[in-house]
């Protein structure tokens, strides 16, 4: 039996830098090739933001554009999540930055750190909070600057990442629209494949430690590669049995935009031909928890997906972490 939602889509949005590194720009500053490049991981470019330039700024105009989406104001938010690794500081969290730019005066406001999982980690407690809390309006908001904390002399990892936001509205359900099914999962056994060990209790800022650029993203790429697509099908498959949907049903699959390799052997495992999936991947590098709202907010705006649509999301992270849902929008 079809579970039924209690939270829907109401609207999405998006904003990037403006700012292109295309892969020739990055065979000026490390020893790489366009050709390397798009052959290991499908990008051919991603957006950068200028230094100093801060999440909240993004998440702010995707928020906006989100809420004119939805026909919402700021001040009907009940509640801001904002799923990132890379907030404006320490703290407070960004989502409360977020709260004071948009004029959410009645919103509570908190960030999740589930690296690239961030959004549906976010979906999910978003989903609960609205069924346990009677909220109206809540606002999820999948965002990085990944740029701060790259090591821009590191090949194996600078050609894969780029900034950006995307963020989407979200309301009680009325009918058969909605999230249909949530699976979130960890294993914090494999948390120093992909992580950055610095400016944290573990390592806190000083010379030494951002000498050794421990505040930067280091990364197994193979093991994370592995794991990866064993886990978006493992998550996907929970989400698609909880939600009473088999694969082929879907119109389209929006997989965590991380490299085309990956997304093609999840699509593989599931027998789903390429037009069912999306990827944007070639124009945004890895934007991390920004990735998959980002690709929502594409997809709708694109027309590849309408009201009446059967859409599958997938992702996977540092943690590790891994997630997917399945929503009828
Ligand atoms: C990072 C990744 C693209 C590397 O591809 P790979 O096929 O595993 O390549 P390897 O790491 O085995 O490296 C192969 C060679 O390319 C070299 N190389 C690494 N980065 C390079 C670059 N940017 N340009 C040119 N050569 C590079 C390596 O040094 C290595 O050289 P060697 O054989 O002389 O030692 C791949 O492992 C991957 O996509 N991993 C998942 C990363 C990811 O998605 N992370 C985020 C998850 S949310």
């Amino acid at each position: 039996m079809k579970k039924r939602p209690c939270i829907e889509i109401l609207g999405t949005g998006r904003a990037v830098p403006e700012r292109i590194l295309t892969n020739q720009d990055l065979e000026k500053l490390v020893d790489t090739s366009d050709e390397w490049i798009l052959a290991r991981t499908g990008i051919q470019q991603r957006h950068i933001a200028e230094p100093g330039v801060p999440l909240s700024f993004f998440a702010a105009q995707a928020a906006q554009a989100a809420l004119a989406d939805a026909g919402a104001s700021g001040e009907e938010i009940d509640l801001i999540i904002l799923g990132t690794v890379t907030g404006d500081s320490k703290f407070p969290a960004t989502a409360c930055v977020v709260q004071d730019l948009i004029g959410a005066k009645s919103a509570a406001a908190f960030d999740v750190s589930a690296a690239c999982s961030g959004f549906l980690y976010g979906l999910q407690l978003a989903e609960s909070m609205m069924a346990m809390q009677g909220y109206r309006r809540i606002l999820l908001i999948g965002g990085e600057i990944l740029s701060s904390m790259v090591n821009w002399k590191d090949r194996d990892t600078c050609v894969l990442f780029g900034d950006g936001v995307g963020a989407v509205v979200l309301g009680p359900a009325q009918g058969s629209h909605g999230v249909l099914s949530t699976y979130i999962k960890s294993d914090g056994a494999f948390r120093d494949f992909l992580h950055s060990p610095g400016c944290g209790s573990l390592n806190p800022p000083s010379h030494e430690n951002v000498d050794k650029m421990l505040h930067t993203i280091h990364m197994e790429g193979r093991e994370v590669f592995r794991h990866a697509v064993t886990s978006m099908a493992d998550a996907l498959n929970q989400a698609l049995d909880q939600a009473g949907v088999a694969v082929e049903e879907l119109d389209l699959l929006i997989p965590h935009q991380a490299n085309l390799r990956i997304i093609e052997a999840v699509g593989k495992r599931f027998r789903l031909s390429p037009d069912k999936i999306f990827v944007n991947v070639d124009r945004f590098g890895n934007t991390s928890a920004a990735s998959i709202p980002i690709a929502l907010d594409e997809a709708r705006k694109a027309g590849r997906i309408a009201s009446g649509s059967l859409v599958g999301m997938v992702t996977f992270g540092a943690g590790f972490t891994w997630a997917a849902a399945v929503i009828r929008l």
